[in-house]
């Protein structure tokens, strides 16, 4: 699928040009222009083993979508107060991996993740929705007849519904914010569960697949990306203080956990695909960008200490991308008819 697609859509530069998002700074960052390097297939790694326990299978039905609150999320993690994507980081992540994109590979990554699953008329659940180039890719370039895109918090979902207006797909598209937690939707609600890169914000994977898993039709499909941690356990002291250096609440599954709390939920056909080689390679490019002669110019866009920051965050990651510590995978799965 992703070659068919690939074939359709010459290079992200091209994509964002039709869409109406032409960023010259974009089209020249070199690992957009790489991005098709691998079909990620040759990757694959199927993986089971024991995870998460915590919250309990929810039958919520008909709630209505909730405001964040300081209350208890998934898994009993506390809901921070604190803005984590917040305008100055998603202008950043944007400039970096294509705008209304908070995560690497942009539409040529969304085309791995759907690689075997038809979108086509179906209504997704896109988790974690961002700032909404995902669920927009969704309905235009594969055909979703309608995206429900749920985040958490305001200034992505600011930008989401903004960009969706744009984008003149404002009745095929909704962005609710809800509380982390239980989907707030009824059993059987949609077609297919999309995610791209904001799972690891979801401690209790557990709870996160029985979750998808109910409010899924049967014979419903599950893809996402998700940045996962190669083993159980606690994470290494390098990945520590990545993690810390992120400064986001990162809570990241092994992929043997993982696959474990999709069959455990009752998923078929589960499938993972290790993605490290991929952007292993990718973030090195990324900062060697960061660190660059563009350094000055996104100092002065963005401030310098914070790309300071940045570039400390990027040199940890390609350091547990380069141990394999850190791994993200492609998930899908099937609920069974
Ligand atoms: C790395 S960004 C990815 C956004 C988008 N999927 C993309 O690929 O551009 C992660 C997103 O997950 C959202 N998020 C964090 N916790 C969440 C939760 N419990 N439920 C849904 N989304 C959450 C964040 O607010 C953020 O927008």
């Amino acid at each position: 699928m992703f070659w068919a697609w690939a074939k359709h859509v010459s290079s992200m530069a091209e994509l964002l040009r039709r869409s109406g998002h032409t960023s010259a700074r974009a089209a020249q960052r070199p690992w957009l222009r790489d991005l098709r390097g691998s079909s990620g297939e040759d990757l694959k790694a199927r993986e089971g083993g024991a995870f998460c326990q915590g919250e309990g299978a929810q039958t919520q039905k008909d709630l209505p979508y909730q405001q964040a609150s300081p209350s208890c999320g998934t898994g009993g993690m506390p809901v921070h107060d604190e803005i984590l994507y917040n305008n100055q980081l998603i202008a950043f992540l944007e400039e970096i991996w294509g705008d209304g994109y908070l995560s690497p590979g942009g539409p040529d990554e969304v085309a791995r993740v759907l690689t075997g699953v038809d979108v086509t008329g179906q209504h997704v659940l896109d988790i974690g929705s961002g700032s909404g180039a995902c669920a927009i890719a969704l309905v235009q370039e594969y055909g979703a007849s309608r995206v429900t895109g749920i985040d958490v918090e305001d200034p992505v979902c600011d930008a989401a519904r903004d960009r969706v207006s744009r984008a003149g797909v404002t009745t095929q598209i909704e962005i609710l914010k809800v509380d982390p937690g239980p989907f707030p939707f009824a059993d059987g609600a949609f077609d297919v569960v999309f995610s791209k890169d904001a799972i690891i914000h979801i401690p209790d994977k557990a709870a996160m697949a029985r979750g998808a898993f109910r409010v899924l039709k049967p014979g419903g499909r599950f893809a996402a990306s998700d940045w996962l941690m190669s083993h159980d356990g606690p994470p290494s002291a390098q990945m520590t203080d990545y993690i810390k250096e992120e400064g986001l609440d990162f809570a990241m599954a092994s992929p043997r956990s993982y696959a474990t709390a999709m069959e455990q939920a009752g998923f078929v056909d589960v499938e993972l695909v290790n993605r490290n080689p991929w952007y292993a390679k990718v973030a090195a490019q990324e900062l060697a960008w960061l660190v660059g002669p563009d350094r000055p110019d996104l100092s002065a866009r963005h401030g310098q200490d914070f790309i300071d920051h940045q570039v400390d965050i990027w040199t940890k990651l390609v350091g547990v991308l380069e141990s394999g510590e850190h791994c993200p995978h492609h998930i899908r799965a099937r609920k069974p008819v």
